[in-house]
C-alpha cells in the first residue's frame, strides 16, 4: 500500500472522442464512513458500490484490526459486522494508512474516545501531512499523542474513556477535522458540538443520522452547528454508495476537452457540498446536463451528459473551494485549454493534500506547455483557447509526487495535447480509482 514498487510511467496522448456511457466507482468519502460506522454498529451492515481503492481498503484493514468483520461477498456486496460503539479492540500492530489522510484523521477521532492505543503509519506523502489539526480538538477531549516532528506520522494515539465532550469551532474548513470530532463524540457522554464557519462535505452528518445517532444540524451567526449526543447506539444499515463526483470529474473534463466527445457518466453523487466543480465548468461554458436526478444512499445523484465545449476562463469564487477542494487539479487542466484567464484564490489548503497541489500542477502544466503563474494561494492560468497543449518534451516526465489526482489530471491533459504527456508514475491512481485506465480505454473505444 505504500508504493514501494518501481514506478509505472505512462504516456497519455490524444486519441478519439469519449463517448457512450460509463459508471465511475463509489464515492471515496462515503465508502470510508460506511465501513467505519458499520464497524461500530452491532449486527450486519451491507454496502453495495463500495470503492475498492487502496485508501478504503486501508480503512477496512484497520477496522478488522480493531475487532470488526469487514468482508466482500462474491457479488461485490460488502458485509460488515460491527463491535458496538465503545468496544473497539486494541490493534495488535501499527495501523498502516498507506496514502490515506481520510482514514488517518477519521480513525484518530474514533479511537480517541476508546481506552486503546494505536500507532499510525503511512507512505512518504501521508507522513508529511499535518495531523495537528485533529490532535488539537482530540487532545481537548482527553486523548494523548506522541507524534513525529511537525505533528506528522508516525504517531501514537492513546485514547481515553470517558472522554470529555467539547464544543469546537473549526479553524480550517475541513470535513476530516469535523468528522474526527464527531466520531470521537460517538463514545463520549454528553453533547459534542462542531461549529463550521464555512460548510464542508456533510457525508458524516448524513450517515450518522442514517445509522440512528442523535445528531442535529443548525445555524448560529451564519455558521453551521452540528450537535451529536453520545453515547450513541448505531443500528446497522443497508447502504448504496453513489458514484464519486471527484472521480467523475476527470472524465467530465476529458469529454469537454476532446473534440467530438459526448459521454454520459452514470450515477454521479451531486451532494451540494461536493459538486461545485460542475457549476464552475458550466460557468466556463461547459455543456453538462443532469439526467434522471434521484436519491441514492441518502445522497442526491444524477447521470451527467457531457459534450465537447469551448471553455472560457473565469475567476473562481474562493467561497466555492470547500465544495470542490479535490477538483482543482483537473479544473486547472480545463483552464489551460480555455480561452482567456482563469484565476483561483484562497487555495492554501491545496498545499497540504497528498502533494502540494499548487506547486505540482504549476510544474506539470508548465512542463506540458501551458502558461501558469503560481501564487501563494492559487494559480493564474492563461488558457490556450482550445489549441492542444504541446505535451511533455522528449525525456520529460510529469512528477506526480504520490498524488493520484495529479496523475489523473495530467492524464486528461495528455488527451488534449499534441505530443502526449508522460506521467512518472500511474501507481498512485489505485488509491482512489483503480479502474481509471480501463474506463478511459472503454470511453475512447
Ligand atoms: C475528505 C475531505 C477533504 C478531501 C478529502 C476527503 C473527507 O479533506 O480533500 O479527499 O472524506 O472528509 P479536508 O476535509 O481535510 O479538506
Amino acid at each position: 500500500m505504500s508504493h514501494s514498487n518501481p514506478p509505472s510511467p505512462r504516456r497519455f496522448a490524444a486519441t478519439g472522442p469519449l463517448s457512450g456511457r460509463i459508471a465511475v466507482p463509489g464515492d471515496k468519502s462515503i465508502s470510508h464512513r460506511a465501513i467505519m460506522l458499520g464497524a461500530l454498529a452491532v449486527g450486519e451492515t451491507r454496502v453495495t458500490g463500495l470503492l475498492e481503492g487502496e485508501d478504503v481498503l486501508a480503512t477496512a484493514a484497520a477496522m478488522r484490526a480493531m475487532g470488526a468483520s469487514v468482508e466482500r461477498g462474491a457479488d461485490g456486496t460488502w458485509s460488515i459486522h460491527g463491535v458496538g460503539v465503545g468496544s473497539l479492540l486494541q490493534p495488535g500492530a501499527a495501523l498502516d494508512m498507506g496514502n490515506s489522510g481520510t482514514s488517518t484523521r477519521l480513525l484518530m477521532g474514533l479511537i480517541a474516545s476508546h481506552p486503546i492505543r494505536a500507532v499510525f503509519t503511512g507512505d512518504a506523502s501521508l507522513s508529511r501531512r499535518p495531523m495537528g489539526r485533529v490532535m488539537a480538538p482530540l487532545s481537548r477531549m482527553g486523548a494523548a499523542f506522541e507524534a513525529s516532528p511537525g505533528d506528522t506520522l508516525p504517531l501514537m494515539l492513546r485514547g481515553i474513556s470517558p472522554a470529555v465532550p467539547i464544543s469546537y469551532r473549526l479553524p480550517v474548513a475541513s470535513a476530516q477535522v469535523k468528522s474526527a470530532v464527531l466520531l470521537a463524540g460517538l463514545n463520549t457522554a454528553g453533547l459534542t458540538r462542531v461549529i463550521e464557519p464555512v460548510p464542508t462535505r456533510d457525508h458524516s452528518e448524513r450517515m450518522l443520522r442514517g445509522f440512528g445517532a442523535a445528531i442535529a444540524v443548525g445555524e448560529e451567526d451564519g455558521a453551521r452547528v452540528i450537535e451529536l449526543t453520545g453515547e450513541a447506539d448505531l443500528t446497522p444499515q443497508t447502504i448504496a454508495v453513489p458514484g464519486d463526483p471527484s472521480s467523475a470529474a476527470f472524465f467530465a473534463v476529458a469529454a469537454l476537452l476532446v473534440p467530438g466527445s459526448d459521454l454520459t457518466i452514470e450515477n454521479v453523487g451531486l451532494n451540494p457540498t461536493r459538486a461545485a466543480l460542475y457549476d464552475v465548468l458550466r460557468e466556463m461554458g461547459a455543456r453538462i446536463e443532469e439526467h434522471d436526478p434521484r436519491e441514492v444512499g441518502g445522497e442526491p445523484v444524477a447521470d451527467l451528459r457531457v459534450r465537447h465545449s469551448q471553455l472560457t476562463g473565469v475567476a473562481v469564487d474562493p467561497a466555492l473551494a470547500p465544495a470542490m477542494i479535490d477538483e482543482f487539479p483537473v479544473l486547472f487542466v480545463a483552464a489551460a485549454l480555455a480561452a482567456g484567464t482563469t484565476t483561483t484564490t484562497g487555495l492554501e489548503e491545496l498545499r497540504v493534500k497528498e502533494s502540494d497541489r499548487l506547486a505540482a500542477m504549476a510544474a506539470a502544466l508548465t512542463l506540458a506547455g501551458a502558461r501558469v503563474e503560481e501564487r501563494a494561494d492559487g494559480l493564474v492560468i492563461e488558457g490556450s483557447g482550445g489549441d492542444p497543449l504541446r505535451g511533455t518534451p522528449a525525456g520529460g516526465q510529469v512528477a506526480t509526487h504520490l498524488d493520484h489526482r495529479i496523475a489523473m489530471a495530467m492524464a486528461v491533459a495528455g488527451l488534449a495535447s499534441r505530443d502526449g504527456i508522460e506521467i512518472d508514475d500511474t501507481a498512485p491512481v489505485a488509491t482512489s480509482f483503480p479502474a481509471f485506465e480501463t474506463l478511459l480505454g472503454e470511453a475512447q473505444a
